[in-house]
């Protein structure tokens, strides 16, 4: 073994793990301020998942059509199944416009209208057109326009970082140690604020949008530092996941016009969702590709449906989708233009996370109670903005919005507190991680952990759930939580240990999916995408509260008295119907 244990040290005065949309605008902020800011990321910060992001960012602009922030607050509510605290929604709406005029002058090359205005098309859920888009790349335009900005302003990048150890002494947050992929060895990163942004978490399932790096690893270093997770049952399912891949083929294809088709070639959605079609929210969408498959009207009875876009013709898919035409024809060699596409629903964002109050700041309890110096943004995160079930294009706003947010709250943290020293043990934790993978003796390999656990979690913990099930898939990951203690790694070496990370990755994908499972098992009703055909019912009465749940020796323990917050007079809850 050639690591050195004792590692390099870095004093700064805020650490940001994350380099997507929410971490390189926090950061970006911070930098400003003339402060010491770094962002120790897994991934290459032009690679991070927020640039996968295709459709647009939603702000009620009202380029192409009447809107206002009232539409797009009562849209987020109802679209969360009224499990979206209004408080934030509010907030959020506000801050939307300014957000994407602020991103507009940073650079960012939004697709244009007729008169020059930033283009807007229209997403499932929203009444009126909102997202603002760059053709179907707007997360990669945001994404290369805030990295560049944060270079310019002189914010340091550890890329291709792995955090192991989230740093926390006397509830005051005061640093991460990561390892270097590259080189081999850990870094401690000494810091009086850290930042989680480390984005989603779809890895938990077999089909999924969500990139290989997603894999939860921040929520588990939240459940090992006794710190909670909320909502985590709730999982979005997009509807057009190219065929057996899960990759996303933005909505951006229905809200430019595109239809959805049976194996009986009929536009289904009619049946399901007759006002808005296949512009209803996602969890309305996914639902009713799901029964149709289920009921064996696939195409050719099999476990997919069509997305068809021919009627569109060559001019607008090039023009508008160019990069979801690319994906078709990679991916299932199938052209748009000329062919319709088999798609299926795909786990794709996650509405729960590291709960955080409106300044980001990281809270512990129901009561509100925060974790100093210790921040969450972005998909990571659980403000409880998106609820029950995000809209499409409400995320990329959410990560630059509160991304900004997280940047103001740290600069003003970090401008009147001190630093907290470190433990003196500061760095065992990482190490004994390091230690177990690549000195254990076992036999169990994680590549096959992993695929177990993925393949259950999407059977059964799905779009539609039930209790037998779900109480099947509790056990079995017990099971490989048990099979992960014996998990050991061929690779011995310090440089690109893809098998230790990858090894460590499973150990966080098992941790958070139990408490998903949990959850899921817990709240016996129907609401958002988290869909009970044994409860098939939203339940009002009982819950209107969100979960939170710790990691306990004794197993996961549930809490259920976080109240919602609602504005009864302006948004009372009401039937979702589109
Ligand atoms: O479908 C899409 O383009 C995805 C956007 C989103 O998740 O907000």
């Amino acid at each position: 073994m050639k690591f050195n244990k004792e590692g390099r040290y870095h004093k700064l005065d805020a650490v940001i793990v994350g380099a997507g949309l929410a971490g390189l605008r926090a950061a970006l902020e911070i930098a400003k301020t003339g402060k010491r800011v770094a962002i120790v990321t897994k991934v290459y910060p032009t690679r991070s998942h927020s640039g996968a992001a295709q459709g647009g960012i939603a702000a009620a602009l009202g380029n192409v059509a009447d809107d206002s922030l009232e539409m797009h607050m009562f849209d987020t509510i109802k679209g969360s199944d009224y499990l979206g605290d209004q408080d934030i929604i509010e907030f959020f709406v506000n801050e939307a416009r300014k957000t994407v005029y602020e991103l507009e002058n940073m650079g960012v090359p939004f697709s244009r209208t007729e008169d020059g205005k930033i283009n807007q098309r229209p997403f499932g859920g929203h009444q009126s057109p909102r997202a603002c888009f760059s053709a179907d790349i707007t997360g990669h335009v945001l994404l290369h326009t805030l990295y560049e900005q944060c270079v310019r302003h002189k914010v340091l990048f550890f890329n291709e970082f792995q955090v192991f150890s989230l740093l926390i002494k006397n509830n005051i947050a005061n640093g991460v140690v990561a390892w270097d992929i590259r080189h081999g060895g850990f870094h401690t990163f000494h810091a009086k604020a850290v930042l989680l942004a480390t984005g989603g978490y779809g890895r938990a399932f077999e089909i999924t949008s969500n990139a290989h790096a997603n894999t939860g690893d921040s929520l588990a270093l939240i459940l090992e530092n006794g710190l909670p997770l909320e909502d985590m049952e709730f999982v979005q399912f997009h509807p057009t996941g190219v065929y057996k891949h899960g990759i996303l083929l933005s909505e951006a294809c229905r809200g430019e016009g595109g239809y959805l088709t049976n194996g009986k070639g009929e536009r289904f959605m009619e049946n399901y969702a007759k006002d808005k079609m296949e512009l209803a929210p996602r969890d309305v969408v996914s639902r009713s590709e799901q029964t149709e498959i289920n009921q064996g009207r696939g195409i050719d009875g099999k476990d997919y449906v069509y997305l068809d876009m021919r009627h569109l013709g060559s001019k607008k898919i090039l023009d508008r989708l160019p990069q979801v035409r690319e994906l078709a024809l990679n991916y299932l060699k199938v052209d748009m233009i000329t062919d319709p596409v088999p798609i299926q629903p795909t786990a794709h964002y996650s509405m729960g996370g590291i709960p955080a109050n409106i300044n980001t700041e990281v809270i512990l309890d129901a009561k509100g109670t925060v974790v100093r110096g210790l921040y969450a943004a972005g998909e990571a995160a659980c403000l409880s903005l998106h609820g029950g079930n995000r809209l499409g294009t409400n995320s990329l706003q959410d990560a630059a919005t509160f991304g900004r947010v997280a940047g103001q709250s740290i600069s003003k943290f970090i401008a009147e507190s001190p630093i907290e020293e470190l433990s003196q043990n500061h760095l065992d934790n990482a190490n004994g991680k390091v230690s177990a993978l690549r000195d254990g003796k076992g036999k169990e390999r994680h590549s096959e952990i992993r695929e177990e656990l993925q393949k259950n979690m999407t059977k059964l913990v799905g779009v539609f759930r039930k209790e037998e099930d779900m109480l099947k898939l509790k056990s079995i990951i017990k099971g490989l939580q048990e099979r992960f203690k014996d998990v050991s790694i061929d690779d011995k070496g310090d440089v690109y240990n893809m098998d230790l990370f990858e090894a460590f990755e499973v150990g966080n994908l098992l941790e958070f999916s139990e408490v998903m499972v949990e959850g899921a098992i817990a709240r016996k009703e129907s609401r958002g995408a988290h869909f009970r055909t044994d409860f098939p019912k939203r339940d009002d009465e009982k819950w209107m509260k969100h979960t939170l749940a710790w990691k306990t020796k004794d197993g996961v323990k549930l809490d259920f008295s976080k109240e919602v917050v609602t504005y009864m007079d302006r948004f009372p809850p009401i039937e979702r119907k589109y």
